[in-house]
């Protein structure tokens, strides 16, 4: 006996959305072969009604009021595409009380309520889905859930978000500061006109998270994430970094370490020679160390219409599958069984960034003179902080002919960050140190 198509609600059928409409149309034999019956997108609610009929045609029914999808006692599944915290939560824990499943690639959601959510879902017996949350079309998710279950995870480092990395390949490539080019990518496109959450790191760190907590079975946390973006990033720094045999990543990392969890979004060094160096553009890459199966990579596109549909069908044909399971067989949302989690956070605790343990890069413009190289690696040496390499530039080639000034530059090996923070205050306050020190912390990811 055939089962009857599962019903679908959709909720906000912009690009994200039309990318699911369309993909489930053009595969749809494929697609139910795989999950057992058919997946129908049944009722669409979008605030402008004419364009998603243009998507959706005659067949489906679109109204304006995402309540009436929820409502309507057909629908088996939600899928939430509007985004941000505000009116998506409040539809998302609707839904879910009126015993909907739920997928979204909310990612902003999950990072900052996704205790809330997934504790509601389990009360009611649905599932939240949310491949399409971290790295669009890059089956992550399923990877840290499922494929990896076995492992003890140590560290995942990720490029997870497409706008940065474009304007860092970019910066790199054409020797050009981060507001020209951030200027272009708006202009193209690549970046949004409010890019913000991009290009602070905040998109990044969301994602982060979500997979912090499923890496390390601790609650999604994003409160406690270090979040630096990439606007101070200068063409200099990366000039530098590739001399040095590095090039500059926007990475989100989350480590283990010996007092508990580092979760972290801010610019690295990564030396060029390791594969997630060389993800250029608006891809995305993400690196997993997990103790069994060693170092794994994902690479792929994180956004647009039908990478991040992708995701989304996936989880679909998931609940598509498991509709009728047990509650208690299903996948757990976060990996690990939910009460399980808030134990884990006390032995686990996600540190503050001056416990992080990290090596750096850091630039200091000093007056071109001698004794200037004894006294910053003097003050380095008396903390215990110990120098991988130094690269001191000619004064002509940084301040033009005749310049009395120079750049200093110094790689240090592992170091705490409060350490870090201590002698850069005293180096900061040398007379002859004459501009702000630029700090990047430095990835080897071996
Ligand atoms: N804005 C994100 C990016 C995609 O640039 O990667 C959605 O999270």
């Amino acid at each position: 006996m055939t089962m009857k198509p599962i019903q679908v609600g959709l909720l906000g059928i912009g690009t994200v959305g039309s990318g699911v409409f369309n993909v489930l149309q053009r595969n749809q034999d494929e697609i139910s072969r795989r999950a057992g019956r058919g997946i129908e997108i049944a009722m669409v609610a979008d605030l402008d009604v004419e364009r998603a009929k243009s998507v959706v045609g005659s067949k489906v029914q679109v109204v304006n009021d995402a309540r009436a999808v929820i409502a309507n006692p057909d629908i088996d599944i939600v899928i939430e595409l509007i985004g941000g915290y505000g009116v998506a939560k409040a539809l998302v824990l609707e839904a879910i009380a009126a015993g909907k499943h739920v997928v979204t690639a909310n990612k902003a959601l999950l990072a900052v309520h996704g205790t809330e959510i997934f504790a509601a879902a389990s009360a009611k017996g649905v599932m939240v889905a949310f491949e399409a949350a971290v790295a669009g079309g890059i089956p992550i998710i399923k990877a840290l859930r499922e494929g990896l279950t076995a492992n003890r995870i140590q560290w995942i480092a990720g490029i997870i978000n497409g706008t940065t990395n474009f304007i860092l390949s970019e910066m790199r490539d054409k020797g050009l500061d981060f507001d020209v080019v951030l200027k272009e990518a708006q202009r193209l496109g690549y970046a949004e006109a409010d890019p913000t959450f991009d290009i602070e790191g905040v998109d990044a760190a969301h994602k982060a998270t979500i997979m912090s907590a499923i890496a390390f079975g601790i609650p999604v946390q994003f409160d406690k994430a270090y979040v630096e973006g990439i606007t101070k990033l200068g063409a200099a720094d990366i000039k530098y970094a590739e001399q040095l045999g590095y090039r500059i990543k926007l990475l989100g990392i989350t480590k283990r370490a010996e007092k508990g969890i580092e979760l972290r979004v801010h610019p690295s060094l990564v030396p060029s020679k390791r594969l997630i160096a060389n993800v250029e553009g608006a891809m995305n890459a993400v690196v997993v160390q997990g103790d069994a199966v060693g170092t794994t990579l994902y690479y792929g596109k994180g956004a647009g219409s039908e990478p991040t549909a992708s995701a989304v069908i996936a989880d679909l044909v998931d609940i598509a599958r498991l509709h009728t399971a047990d509650p208690e067989h299903r996948v757990p949302h976060l990996a690990f069984q939910p009460h399980t989690l808030t134990d884990a956070m006390g032995a686990l605790p996600v540190l503050p960034m001056s416990e992080v343990v990290t090596s750096y890069y850091l630039r200091l413009r000093v007056a071109d003179q001698a004794g200037v190289l004894a006294k910053v690696t003097g003050l380095l040496a008396e903390a215990g902080v110990s120098i991988d390499a130094v690269l001191q530039r000619e004064a002509d080639e940084v301040g033009g002919e005749g310049s009395t000034q120079t750049d200093l530059i110094i790689l240090t090996h592992d170091t705490r960050e409060g350490t870090m923070d201590a002698v850069i205050a005293q180096m900061q306050a040398l007379p002859t140190v004459l501009a702000p020190i630029t700090r990047i912390r430095k990835e080897e990811l071996n």
